[in-house]
């Protein structure tokens, strides 16, 4: 498998064993919350689908149970932003976690009508297919969230999805002396999410970076480093299972990709009475990720606040629609050799020093479940 992407300057080719990375002169660090680029807005790729006048908007999500963030806030957002664009309604579908059913769903959508198609692939790869089929009928699709493999795709809007892992692998560098007692005592496993999803190779890569000094001068002992198929949260606490019982227990660092899988990794950690003694990173700024942070069951998550991913995207449907040319800070490429003009928002890590003024302060949180069993006062948030 090739995967050819660039990310905010960073213009990567991981094929097998090949990765490489060059970082384009003067295009700065990843720690800003702008995307590279001049400043120009791109052209679409595809000048023959337009979109304009379009009042049908097909919203594809692609599954429920693998991050609370899609019901819970992706898809009322995106409604919300994209019906308040005057006469536009939306028509939702999600794909729980099948391919084939997304494809099923972007055919659907064509015929009825939608005319401009917002996809977050179940399959970065496989949705090349609807990017092919809404060409043919002249309907701009922007992917949202995970970018599709499609030089024809005309927009992406997400987070810098790099950057998310180098937040996580971060924070493992700055807090791993808590957890790590020296040699022996130093293992650390890694359980990544579906390496179908262009996103968690990212968030791999960004992690696999920071840490690698560390790997590399064996401070950081790596006994286990896997993709996780489908993201699936209950295949997560039977890895973290199988890791305790090879190491006898012994791991001091759980590296884990999302919240929903560092619930049920922190599952397998209390079944071991071992939550709260291993580092535990997360990603989402879910409910239950904040909970268990509050509690010191999870170390971090990393919040990416929907409301702007969703704005954005609500943002290019509306110029699409008025004839505009969408405003793009950035561009993605794909692995055909695609350059799509892209939004990239920033990610920001968050641990219990700052919830109050991250989530909190956003109201990202719903606090009475974020804080169900907790003392009043727990962390400055009960
Ligand atoms: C998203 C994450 C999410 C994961 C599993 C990724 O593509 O960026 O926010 O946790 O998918 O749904």
């Amino acid at each position: 498998m090739k995967l050819f992407t660039r990310q905010r300057g960073s213009f990567t080719l991981m094929s097998g064993v090949l990765l490489l990375t060059l970082i384009l002169a003067g295009c700065g660090s990843a720690n800003t919350g702008t995307t590279t680029g001049s400043g120009t807005p791109a052209a679409t790729t595809a000048a023959s689908t337009n979109g304009k006048g379009c009042t049908k908007v097909g919203v594809l999500l692609p599954e429920t149970a693998t991050s609370a963030r899609w019901d819970g806030k992706d898809k009322p957002y995106l409604t919300t932003d994209i019906q308040a664009i005057s006469g536009v309604t939306v028509d939702y579908y999600n794909a729980q976690g099948v391919s084939a059913t997304q494809q099923n769903q972007a055919d659907q959508a064509l015929t009825k009508g939608d005319c401009i198609l917002v996809v977050a692939p179940n399959d970065s790869a496989a949705a090349a297919a609807i990017v092919t089929k809404a060409k043919a009928s002249g309907v701009p699709v922007i992917a949202y969230d995970r970018i599709i493999q499609s030089k024809d795709l005309n927009y992406y809007v997400s987070f810098d999805n790099q950057k998310v892992g180098q937040l996580q692998g971060q924070y493992i560098l700055d807090h791993y002396k808590d957890y790590v007692k020296g040699a022996g005592k130093n293992n650390i496993s890694l359980i990544n999410g579906s390496q179908t999803d262009q996103n968690a190779i990212l968030f791999n890569k960004g992690v696999e970076e920071t840490l690698k000094p560390l790997i590399d001068n064996k401070t950081l002992n790596k006994v286990y480093d896997q993709f996780t198929p489908n993201w699936d949260n209950p295949t997560a606490q039977t890895e973290m299972e199988g890791v305790l019982t090879k190491n006898a227990n012994n791991v001091q660092i759980a590296y884990v990709a999302n919240d929903g899988m560092a619930s049920t990794v922190i599952a397998a950690l209390k079944a071991q009475h071992l939550n709260g003694k291993v580092l535990v990173t997360g990603q989402d700024a879910t409910d239950a990720g904040i909970h268990n942070i509050l509690t010191g069951d999870q170390s971090m998550t990393v919040y990416k606040a929907i409301l702007k991913e969703a704005q954005a995207t609500a943002d290019i449907v509306k110029a699409l629609h008025d004839g505009t040319t969408p405003t793009t800070t950035g561009t993605s490429l794909t692995s055909d050799g695609g350059s799509i003009p892209s939004v990239l928002e920033a990610p920001v890590a968050v641990d219990k020093t700052n919830i109050v003024a991250t989530v909190v302060k956003d109201n990202y949180i719903d606090k009475a479940t974020v804080c169900a069993g907790l003392a009043a006062g727990t962390g400055g948030v009960c």
